[in-house]
């Protein structure tokens, strides 16, 4: 291929894990696609609806494994922009929610390669919808905040102001968040927010596997311990938690993700 006829890379949300929240654009995409390159949060249902002679790349990152770095990625991304038409990087949940889908589409972008983004249910909002816990309440305040709980993975990104944000916002949605929980509710509580305040943890929201806590924020690190709750993980914390309406969550899909959990 020349420089003016690269194939299109789409960024694809893969949804939560349940596949069935997959979006139409991207069913259609992953099934016409030449080339997948997909995460370790990406459901193995999803890898089956690809064609036969589609080429197949995992570039999973997952604490504690072995991962393939961003700059390979990038680099597989953009060498099959070179040999096929049409490129799916999947990504779990939303790919421009705390999954880098920007920082692949502006490399893609810059080195001429043609780049789409398609939309993906993010795990922050479908984790908790699996239990039933809504993320908003008219009667829980009026703000949501969507943060992650990962710090210092890498020094690019500002550290989280958790004091701050006890303050700030009504309810939080903690990504990456179950390994940082002593340090995020030693740090919301001496910000202000009440030791009681109800949280809950969702770990492999929407999948087979699915485990949840509810507890008060100041209880909530040693329940996750006594409990062994693991990443991937959402945190809730705020009032909304308490207006969990359990009879609406569906039932987690009997599927699970490519890397061990
Ligand atoms: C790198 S972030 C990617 C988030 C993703 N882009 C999204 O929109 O959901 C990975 C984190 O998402 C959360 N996560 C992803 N899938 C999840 C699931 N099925 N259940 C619970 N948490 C999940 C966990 O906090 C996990 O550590």
């Amino acid at each position: 291929m020349t420089s003016d006829q690269l194939g299109t890379v789409y960024l694809v949300g893969a949804g939560p894990g349940d596949p069935d929240l997959l979006t139409v654009k991207a069913q259609r995409l992953i099934r016409q696609c030449d080339a997948l390159v997909y995460d370790s949060l990406v459901p193995v249902e999803l890898l089956k609806l690809v064609s036969s002679t589609c080429q197949l790349y995992s570039v999973g990152k997952r604490r504690g494994h072995h991962s393939v770095p961003q700059r390979k990625t990038n680099d597989i991304l953009f060498d099959l922009a070179n040999t096929c038409s049409s490129i799916v990087r999947l990504k779990g949940g939303d790919p421009f929610l705390f999954g880098r889908g920007a920082e692949e589409a502006s490399y893609l972008d810059k080195k001429g390669v043609p780049v789409q983004v398609v939309p993906g249910v993010t795990s922050g909002i479908a984790a908790p919808a699996y239990v039933g816990i809504p993320i908003t309440h008219r009667l829980a305040g009026s703000s949501v905040t969507f943060v992650t709980g990962h710090e210092g993975i890498d020094k690019k990104r500002p550290a989280v102001d958790w004091r701050s944000l006890a303050q700030s916002s009504d309810g939080l949605v903690i990504y990456m968040g179950v390994h940082n929980l002593k340090f995020i509710s030693t740090e919301l509580i001496a910000g202000g927010m009440h030791p009681s305040t109800p949280a809950a943890v969702i770990q492999q929201g929407t999948v087979a596997g699915q485990r949840f806590i509810k507890s008060p924020l100041e209880n909530l690190y040693d329940e996750v311990e006594a409990k062994n709750l693991i990443s991937p993980s959402i945190v809730v914390i705020g009032s909304v938690v308490d207006f969990q309406v359990e009879a609406c969550s569906p039932p987690p899909a009997d599927v699970t993700f490519p890397m061990p959990i």
